[in-house]
């Protein structure tokens, strides 16, 4: 009657909603990694060191972890006859449609790591998915030095991961733009703790388009267009938006709580669809922003008020009863902000971090004994059977 497909009946044959790779439990606002705590991997992990025990399922020893950071080091660099692509699109076009495309371009330019063939593909996983995670940072600032009107900048190979995306965002042909360690450290954490999340809507749009053999690079494009969505990856801008415009009311967020109480607003960055307490990536995000901006001795008016709409939601019995709390959006922008990323720029960075989770997710498909395509099910609410009228008659 809902008109919603269930997991079971949508994909009961395939029985694709099995994964080893992430855990959560909604009630206890639990989240693991191939059963590590996120809380754990937060303070101890980096990006990439996370993003390798997601794709292969075990921590890197050290060797590994170098491998694996050599492969993604060695990639940050795209082929020049990409650079060409970005001339077709409009200067104001969304960084995420861009991405998206380049993205699925990538397989052009690699095809015997785009091959569709899913046996060939998989053997070249090793070298594919971390020129995927290393490309995508590239093409990501390119999208934004073409937004602002500035020319690209080439990576520096002495850079870290998280140091190199800011570089190419945001040095100058007179200056080199190197993070501080603060910054870098909370651009890291954000990306990692975006990592993977189950099946959310992207990563389950991955693995549909895996199912039908498609490489990972089309796959994760597709995961992408998904992500844009102001209800999926998309939260995370419109969090930022919605605290500005409490600010600029002058509001403390006490108006805006009786609005989404009266369904005229929504709070963005609240709720979630299988976490019925606090998403313990909020509650991490939220203790960053107040350390970065303490160490950059920054204060944000936004923090402040995000703070109260969080006190007042988590006292006020119409988010206590339909068990709306934080989730990963409500403080991401925040931290992103001080960090200088501009509010365009959040979904895409969504994006980078979830790359792993998505890669990951491909390779579980992919590696699927009998794989067989997603075809969910549905039931029909259209007109019973009738017969056709002439266009005469009509
Ligand atoms: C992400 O799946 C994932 O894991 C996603 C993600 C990931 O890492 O991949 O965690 C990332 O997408 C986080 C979510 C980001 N989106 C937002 O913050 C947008 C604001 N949140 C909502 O739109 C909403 O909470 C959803 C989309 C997240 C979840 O929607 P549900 O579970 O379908 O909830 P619902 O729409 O059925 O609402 C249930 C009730 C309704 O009230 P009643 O009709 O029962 O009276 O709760 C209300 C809703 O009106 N409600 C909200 C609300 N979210 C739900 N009311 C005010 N503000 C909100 N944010």
């Amino acid at each position: 009657e809902t008109g919603y497909i269930t997991f079971d009946e949508g994909y009961g044959n395939t029985g694709s909603c099995k994964s080893e790779i992430t855990f959560i439990d909604g009630e206890k606002g639990i989240l693991r990694h191939r059963g590590y705590r996120i809380e754990d991997l937060a303070e101890k992990a980096r990006f990439l060191e996370t993003a390798y025990l997601i794709i292969y399922g075990e921590l890197p020893s050290g060797d590994d972890y170098e491998a694996f950071r050599g492969r993604v080091h060695r990639n940050t660099a795209i082929h020049v006859g990409m650079e060409s692509h970005f001339d077709g699109f409009p200067l104001d076009a969304h960084p995420m449609a861009i991405l998206s495309s380049l993205l699925n371009s990538l397989g052009c330019y690699y095809p015997n790591l785009a091959s569709n063939d899913r046996e060939q593909d998989l053997e070249h996983f090793d070298e594919a998915a971390p020129l995927a995670i290393s490309k995508v940072r590239t093409l990501a600032a390119m999208a934004y030095r073409m937004k602002v009107g500035k020319p690209f900048v080439y990576p520096d190979h002495k850079l870290l991961y998280s140091q190199n995306l800011l570089h190419m965002m945001f040095s100058e042909p007179y200056e080199q733009y190197v993070a501080s360690e603060t910054v870098a450290h909370a651009l890291d954490l954000f990306l990692l703790l975006h990592a993977d999340h189950e099946q959310n809507c992207s990563t389950s749009t991955v693995r549909m388009v895996a199912s039908g053999g498609a490489n990972l690079f089309a796959s994760v494009s597709a995961g992408v267009s998904a992500l844009w969505g102001p209800l999926h990856g998309g939260a995370n801008m419109a969090v930022i938006r919605m605290l500005e415009a409490i600010h600029k009311d002058g509001d403390d967020g006490s108006r805006f709580i009786e609005a989404a109480k009266r369904k005229e607003a929504r709070l963005m960055g609240f709720g979630h669809r299988v976490y019925r307490n606090f998403d313990p990536r909020a509650k991490i995000l939220g203790k960053a922003c107040t350390r970065v901006l303490d160490e950059m001795g920054k204060s944000d008016p936004l923090l402040d008020i995000a703070r109260r709409l969080e006190q007042a939601a988590l006292e006020d019995s119409y988010f206590i009863d339909r068990k709306l709390y934080p989730n990963v959006d409500f403080y991401s922008g925040i931290l992103l902000k001080a960090i200088g990323i501009p509010v365009e720029m959040f979904t895409v960075l969504f994006a980078i971090g979830r790359l792993p989770g998505w890669l990951a997710n491909w390779r579980e498909i992919a590696s699927e004994k009998d794989g067989r395509i997603h075809r969910p099910r549905q039931i029909y609410t259209g007109p019973a059977e009738r017969d056709y009228i002439p266009l005469r008659t009509r």
